[in-house]
């Protein structure tokens, strides 16, 4: 398999680079990053600086035309996994536009060349949030209305409506596949679970938004990428396929759990303001990807946020390195002004 894979340098591409060259001795893999403060090309250097040739960087935006159809054909690239994306809600709340531009039109940029190239398998990578947010029982299915509540999900949303129309207009053979929160090595520490690490290990203030009884259902990023494997090599063209962790937590609880870990103490946690618009509570409904593409989540979110914690401790210099002056600019303003 000679794979496109584009967003690789963040937090899932990374971790599903590593995993798909190791699992598979024969693929080879071309990473298109943009490098957005997101992005950070030290997570795969190792890979860049191998004796195998199995991996390229190239440094470049999905919304380039002439540089996608380029790899595509140069490489002679058979299937693409979009992960490049704006992803973190709160900026997307700040300043939307940049969600349309990369999460929207990118993802139409990477469609059309793909389907102008004959691309054999397209995947979308897509998220829950899709979906809006629920109450305190059920779980979202594929069939659930899309009720998107950010600017973030509405550009998330609108990707995946556009995979519907290219799959049923050109026939591009694309997967979109939904997935709950994520967690594990190489994740910005402006996510919950690492910005909440670094802030303990400070014993700065842990701000948690509102209540901290919002839901979210947690999986470890490996089990992820094994579903997106899957959905690559077995999914239906044209079908949207959900992936989750069955470890629902509230936001406090799980806060509670780290610094339980950490051994740091409870009073560090401060209430916050709430996210304008916050989801209440999110669930996956997973059994068509279990039953269809044999998905299913492996790792206990305990043993994973153990495994996580020790990562992030032990890979200290990674950490710094992301703590860059674009990162603590951001950082400042928002928490000098928020919405
Ligand atoms: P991330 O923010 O860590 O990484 C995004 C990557 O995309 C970065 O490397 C960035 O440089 C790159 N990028 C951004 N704009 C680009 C552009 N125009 N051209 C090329 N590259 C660009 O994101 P993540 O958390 O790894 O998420 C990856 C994908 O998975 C996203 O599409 C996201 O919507 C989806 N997703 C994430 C989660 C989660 O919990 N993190 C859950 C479900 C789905
Ligand atoms: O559900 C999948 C989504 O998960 C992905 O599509 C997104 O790209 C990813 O960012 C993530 O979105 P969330 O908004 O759920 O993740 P985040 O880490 O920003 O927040 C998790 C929860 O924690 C959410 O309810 C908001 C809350 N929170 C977050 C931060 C950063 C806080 O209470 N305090 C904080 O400082």
């Amino acid at each position: 398999m000679r794979l496109l894979v584009t967003g690789g340098c963040g937090f899932i591409g990374a971790n599903f680079i590593r995993l798909m060259l190791a699992r598979h001795p024969d693929w080879t893999i071309v990473n298109l990053d943009k490098l957005t403060y997101a992005g950070n090309r030290l997570s795969l250097a190792d890979l860049e600086q191998g004796p195998e040739d199995r991996y390229l960087f190239v440094r470049g935006d999905i919304c380039d035309p002439d540089l996608v159809a380029g790899l595509l054909a140069d490489h002679g690239l058979e299937a693409v996994v979009n992960f490049a994306a704006e992803t973190h809600v709160d900026r997307s709340i700040n300043d939307p536009a940049p969600f349309i531009g990369t999460n929207v039109q990118g993802a139409q940029n990477l469609m059309d060349c793909a389907r102008r190239a004959k691309t054999a398998r397209f995947v979308q990578v897509s998220t829950d949030e899709v979906y809006g947010s629920l109450g305190p029982e059920g779980a979202f299915t594929e069939d659930s209305p899309l009720a998107p509540n950010s600017p973030y999900s509405a550009s998330k949303a609108a990707a995946d409506l556009m995979a519907r129309a290219y799959f049923k207009t050109y026939g591009l053979p694309v997967v979109v596949t939904r997935c709950s929160n994520n967690y594990g090595p190489y994740q910005f520490p402006e996510k919950l679970i690492p910005l909440m690490f670094l802030k303990a290990c400070r014993d700065q203030t842990l701000p948690v938004y509102g209540d901290g009884l919002n839901v979210r259902d947690w999986i470890y990023v490996d089990d992820h990428c094994l579903g997106l494997e899957s959905a690559l090599l077995k999914g239906r063209p044209g079908e949207v396929y959900n992936f989750g962790g069955a470890a629902e937590k509230t936001n406090l609880d799980l806060v509670r759990a780290l610094l339980a870990l950490l051994g740091k103490p409870e009073s560090l946690i401060e209430f916050v303001q709430d996210r304008p618009g916050h989801d209440r509570r999110y669930a996956m409904n997973f059994e068509k990807a279990g039953k269809e593409l044999g998905f299913a989540p492996g790792l206990d979110f305990d043993q994973g946020l153990a495994r996580t914690i020790d990562w992030y401790r032990a890979n200290q210099a990674w950490l710094d390195s992301v703590q860059s002056g674009a990162y603590r600019k951001f950082m400042d303003h928002w928490y000098g002004d928020r919405p």
